[in-house]
């Protein structure tokens, strides 16, 4: 099961990948991405993918892609990988130009890929829970495009593990509750499910959509709300989505314990229905 590289093209081994340091991803950060997996080898979602990924070219007024032909070479990198559970990073920058802020017009596309394993979250902490800390949002007021600036991202998962934490999320400076490091944030509260609306400041995550429509199939009110930090007393259950993450309970907050600190039974109800859709 080969770990792959794909550059505008070319398929070869990871080390041996190579883009120009005037790539505009690598300067100004100036660069979309999207993680899609497999499960048992088959792309999971890979069209609500490229719908958001077209969104994000779009809100950054990046030149239009073959995105036909992109999902067909992202197909053959799952089936020449052959990996069972893969995780495909792509990324495409604006382009490669000598460094300016203004973009003008000539840079193209560059198109770069990775396949391998997807990371795996230890099956104890998917059952017994994170515990995570809160951090200020730091990052841009752009996060519903999902872009390659993720430094706020990172530093703050970094604190979290330095900590004795699993993740952070986010909080805005007006105490509201946004979304983790690398995932969306639910909450159950007064027995509804609630999350942030998917307006600029979370992305408008495709684990967080799936999980919604698990919650219509179930019966189970879904409120979009924005909740202020304070009101994590009152939580019952808190769990997070995404695409490696998938559902995942989180059982304290800064130290403090939510509902009775082990995954809730709604939690438990979406988690299952993940593994079943996704056939993992
Ligand atoms: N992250 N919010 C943020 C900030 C994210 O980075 C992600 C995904 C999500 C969840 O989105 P989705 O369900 O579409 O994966 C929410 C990817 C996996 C990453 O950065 O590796």
């Amino acid at each position: 099961m080969p770990e792959l590289a794909y550059v505008n093209g070319a398929v070869g081994p990871i080390e041996e990948a190579k883009v120009s340091i005037e790539d505009r991803g690598y300067q100004f950060a100036d660069a979309v991405y999207e993680v899609v997996v497999s499960y048992h080898g088959k792309p999971f979602l890979l069209d609500e993918h490229l719908v958001r990924l077209k969104r994000s070219m779009a809100g950054l007024r990046f030149p239009a892609v073959d995105v036909a032909a992109l999902e067909n070479e992202m197909r053959h990198l799952f089936q020449i990988s052959a990996i069972d559970n893969a995780a495909l990073y792509l990324q495409i920058s604006r382009g490669v130009a000598p460094r300016n802020h203004a973009y003008g017009s000539r840079a193209e596309p560059q198109i770069v890929m990775t396949i391998r394993p997807a990371p795996a979250i230890p099956a104890e902490k998917r059952a017994k829970g994170y515990g995570v800390i809160t951090v200020p949002d730091t990052r841009w007021r752009r996060c519903d495009l999902k872009t390659v600036q993720l430094s706020s991202n990172g530093m703050a998962k970094q604190q979290a593990l330095d900590s004795g934490a699993d993740d952070a999320i986010f909080v805005g400076d007006d105490g509201v509750l946004r979304e983790g490091t690398s995932s969306n944030l639910f909450m159950v509260r007064n027995n509804e499910v609630v999350t942030h609306p998917a307006d600029q400041r979370i992305l408008p995550g495709i684990t967080r959509q799936v999980v919604i429509g698990f919650c219509d199939h179930l019966d189970l009110p879904v409120r979009f709300e924005k909740t202020p930090q304070s009101a994590l007393v009152n939580v019952q259950e808190l769990f997070l989505t995404g695409t490696v993450t998938e559902v995942l309970p989180v059982v304290s907050v800064d130290g403090k314990v939510i509902g009775d600190g082990r995954p809730g039974p709604v939690t438990q109800k979406l988690q299952q229905a993940y593994r079943a859709e996704s056939g993992r």
